[in-house]
């Protein structure tokens, strides 16, 4: 099989690793890929969002799946445009419809959805710029810290968290008036939940699917959950309370309702769902949906999944995902983002990066990195994802711990507390 793989984040250079490993696949495309991914298949130039381009190049090549890491071309209907085109109708796509991925496209439709079909979330409102006295009236009936979020997509920026009610009611006017442009043009503003979060993926034929592997992502820049977000610093699978248990109230009342609720609501998804969950008092409950895997939780997702992944994918392109079975590694996995100095805010491009030859531990990830007159250099704020197996997770990080000190380059930054808080 002829697989397109699209994206170029440490996200699909474990995607590509895990396809590559597959005696199914017979050639791995990566559009546009980093310099990561060609050690594993061959990068094609070409933009995740340039559908008439990669439907060119799927027909020329005769690619035979689709498979899609970003969010980006989901939302804005990559899938679609495959299904709308003679000469690309026919090949699978793995990722939801436009339609599916307005649950990750928009917080609204997400809340409305799953107050339809009783999943449990933090209680919600929705408001507009017409609505913005209702608004003020909804925070002031609120405890603190307040949340905000965009409606929108906002390159994982547009929640706010924020402790008084006078600085709520500041942000909130803000954000109407454009701070996340048109995204931040509808606000939810929701209950504050406390608790442990857990990434919870499952691959979907639209009726059938098969939970992978659960994460936990380590979201802020500095140690001990400080400071700014950022993409994610680093990820542990498993999570210790995410249980049998658990994850039976997981799979109950909230995997299998959100499966039904998009086939009843006509909605084609055939894809990965990401659920965002937190666990309050032993009950999981729904932060966000998202329309694909995360990244940095695929960097470990990935190593725990022992079932062929393009055997998986042929189960949500035949819609008999329920004969592939998803097989767990016993083992534990963790990644350590190695980042750019001053991200998440400003940071240089361009670095030259050695050591990666010298690993022998773990499995090094590219995120951002690119290849410049033959030498690989730093091209993005999250640049190297170490990944490593373990019998336990602080056998596991010992490891990627002790590999990220042979990778080097100018500012680089990573978290020795990845895990601990398990
Ligand atoms: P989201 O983009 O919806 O995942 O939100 C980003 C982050 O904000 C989440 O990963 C949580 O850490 C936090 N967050 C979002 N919604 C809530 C909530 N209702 N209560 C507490 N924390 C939240
Ligand atoms: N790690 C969180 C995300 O991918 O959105």
């Amino acid at each position: 099989m002829k697989i397109l793989l699209l994206g170029s984040g440490g996200r699909e250079h474990a995607l590509a690793w895990k396809i590559a490993q597959s005696p199914k696949c017979s050639k791995l495309f990566i559009a546009p890929g980093n310099a990561g991914t060609s050690n594993v298949g061959e990068n094609v130039a070409i933009a995740v969002n340039d559908f008439d381009a990669l439907k060119d190049f799927a027909v020329d090549k005769a690619i035979d799946m689709v498979v899609v890491g970003p969010e980006d071309p989901l939302v804005r209907g990559v899938y679609d445009a495959f299904k709308s085109d003679s000469r690309t109708a026919s090949i699978p796509v793995i990722g939801p419809s436009k339609q599916g991925a307005v649950l990750e496209g928009s917080k609204d439709f997400a809340k409305g959805f799953m107050k339809r079909h009783n999943i449990p979330t933090a209680a919600y409102e929705t408001f507009d710029g017409t609505t913005v006295e209702e608004g003020i009236r909804f925070l002031e009936t609120l405890q603190p810290p307040y949340v905000l979020k965009a409606d929108g997509l906002a390159a994982g920026k547009g929640v706010l968290i924020v402790p008084t009610l006078d600085e709520a009611k500041k942000e909130f006017r803000e954000m109407l008036g454009g701070m996340f442009g048109n995204a931040s043009a509808k606000v939810v503003i929701e209950e504050f939940l406390s608790g442990i979060e857990c990434s919870v993926f499952v691959l979907t034929d639209g009726k059938h699917y098969q939970i992978l592997p659960e994460a936990k992502d380590y979201k802020r820049i500095g140690e001990h959950d400080t400071g700014l977000n950022t993409g994610g610093m680093g990820s542990v699978s498993p999570v210790p309370f995410a249980d049998k248990e658990w994850m039976q109230k997981v799979e109950d009342r909230i995997i299998r309702p959100t499966v039904d609720g998009l086939a009843e609501e006509g909605i084609d998804y055939k894809g990965f769902i990401f659920f965002g969950l937190i666990n309050v008092k032993g009950e999981p409950m729904v932060i966000e949906y998202n329309c694909r895997m995360g990244d940095p939780e695929t960097e470990t997702v990935m190593l725990r999944l022992k079932s062929d992944i393009v055997d998986l994918f042929e189960g949500v392109a035949n819609g008999n995902l329920d004969k592939h079975p998803v097989e767990v590694d016993p083992r534990a996995a963790v990644c350590v983002m190695l980042v750019s100095g001053g991200y998440p805010q400003a940071y240089k491009k361009g670095y030259p990066i050695s050591g990666i030859d010298k690993v022998e531990d773990s499995i090094v990830f590219h995120s951002g990195t690119a290849t410049k007159d033959g030498q690989i250099v730093t091209n993005g704020g999250r640049v190297i994802a170490v990944s490593s197996y373990g019998r336990n997770k602080e056998e596991a990080l010992k490891k990627s711990f002790q590999e990220a000190q042979k990778i080097q380059f100018e500012g680089k930054y990573f978290r020795s507390d990845i895990g601990q808080d398990l």
